[in-house]
């Protein structure tokens, strides 16, 4: 997407310095800042510490780590050892195991003296179909976005909620939840979002207010607990969210806090959809919430909050007492009885195994 003149992917292979490019989100939205990777360690790094983020873009990343690792060293122990290195980076996002296997596939098979540009032409289809599918989700979700501004009086905006960042930066462009609000905004079709805050990291305060501003989509941002709120007051129509994992029955785990969402949701009857790209889906997997491994992160993140000074250093405050322990599942599952439907590059489909199988009909054999 466009950054102030220039069209952005949020990872992308440099062809003249020879080098692979991410904004390094950490800073956003206080500064756009892009950084080379040049080693698996940097890589790996950028996945952990979230440089990167997103369940898209975690995959998207590590097959370009996979690709500069084989330039070094192209032998099936480097694979082997790369695939490793980054698999462990994030559990909870399918999207990373999906990438690996994808590049580990097209590499084994081939001698070693072929692989480097084989890995580079391989990340580069891999971004390239992230983009074309996310845009084929915003071509879906349009359509529901323009039913429910059929419903409201002529210029009234639809209200759309969303949690956390499954925006352009979360993929390699376009988003998943943010893809149909993009695509109703070119379409004419008046939105508003409201952002929720999404604590303890702020993905929606720092980087879907951010998106939201510098596309001029009208937005509010809110805190976490405030959704249920303006539900039950009729100033939500429809709740879109992402996902880092789907089962393939419709379960959907994504950034903690949506459940919570979810349930008010269904509580007053506001549609719920997830936006995914068919990445997402770990079709091995059926019970969401007994077999989803949960990201716990540092609990820092709970007991600090970061943000910048007006001199422009970045600082963190404790908000809590010494001694006092923070929690931090990073994510949580919503059942998929509780998901009005799911938005695919395939079309949009009920939240379930039938459902799923209508779209990805070669799925069949294996389910
Ligand atoms: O911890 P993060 O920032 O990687 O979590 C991101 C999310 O939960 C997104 O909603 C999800 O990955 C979908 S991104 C299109």
């Amino acid at each position: 997407m466009k950054v102030g003149d220039t069209h952005y992917r949020s990872i992308w292979f440099d062809g003249e310095k020879s080098r692979v490019m991410i904004i390094d989100q950490r800073w956003l939205p206080h500064e756009f800042r892009v950084v080379a990777l040049d080693t698996l360690d940097e890589f790996a790094t950028a996945i952990r510490d979230m440089w990167v983020r997103g369940a898209p873009l975690i995959g998207a990343t590590a097959a370009y780590g996979v690709a500069i690792e084989t330039q070094r060293n192209a032998s099936d122990e480097a694979l082997d050892n790369a695939w490793e290195r980054l698999h462990e980076t994030r559990p909870t996002a399918v999207n990373l195991r999906w990438a690996l296997d994808e590049m580990r596939g097209v590499l084994s098979s081939l001698p070693e003296s072929e692989r480097p540009a084989a890995a580079f032409r391989k990340a580069e289809e891999i971004c390239n179909a992230d983009v074309e599918t996310n845009r084929m989700i915003g071509v879906h979700g349009l359509e529901i976005v323009r039913k429910i501004a059929a419903t409201k009086k002529p210029g009234m905006p639809v209200n759309i909620l969303t949690h956390c960042n499954a925006g352009w930066l979360a993929t390699v462009d376009w988003g998943t939840a943010t893809s149909p609000m993009y695509h109703a905004a070119t379409a004419g079709i008046p939105i508003h979002v409201w952002v929720d805050e999404t604590r303890p990291r702020n993905q929606g305060a720092q980087l879907t207010s951010w998106e939201m501003n510098s596309h001029g989509i009208p937005h509010h941002l809110i805190v976490d607990n405030a959704g249920g709120h303006l539900m039950q007051h009729g100033q939500v129509d429809m709740v879109i969210v992402g996902t880092d994992r789907t089962t393939a029955s419709g379960d959907v785990c994504n950034k903690i806090g949506t459940y919570l969402k979810a349930l008010a949701a269904h509580d007053n009857n506001v549609p719920f959809y997830v936006a995914l790209p068919s990445s997402t889906i770990d079709w091995t997997v059926d019970d969401g919430v007994r077999e989803i491994p949960i990201e716990e992160r540092d609990d820092r993140e709970v007991t600090h909050v970061f943000g910048r000074l007006e001199d422009g250093s970045v600082t963190s405050v404790q908000i809590s007492p010494d001694g006092t322990p923070g929690g931090n599942p990073a994510f949580d599952v919503t059942p998929a009885r509780l998901v009005t439907g799911l938005i695919t590059e395939r079309g949009v489909t009920e939240a379930s195994r039938e459902g799923l199988l209508g779209l990805f009909p070669e799925r069949r054999s294996a389910a």
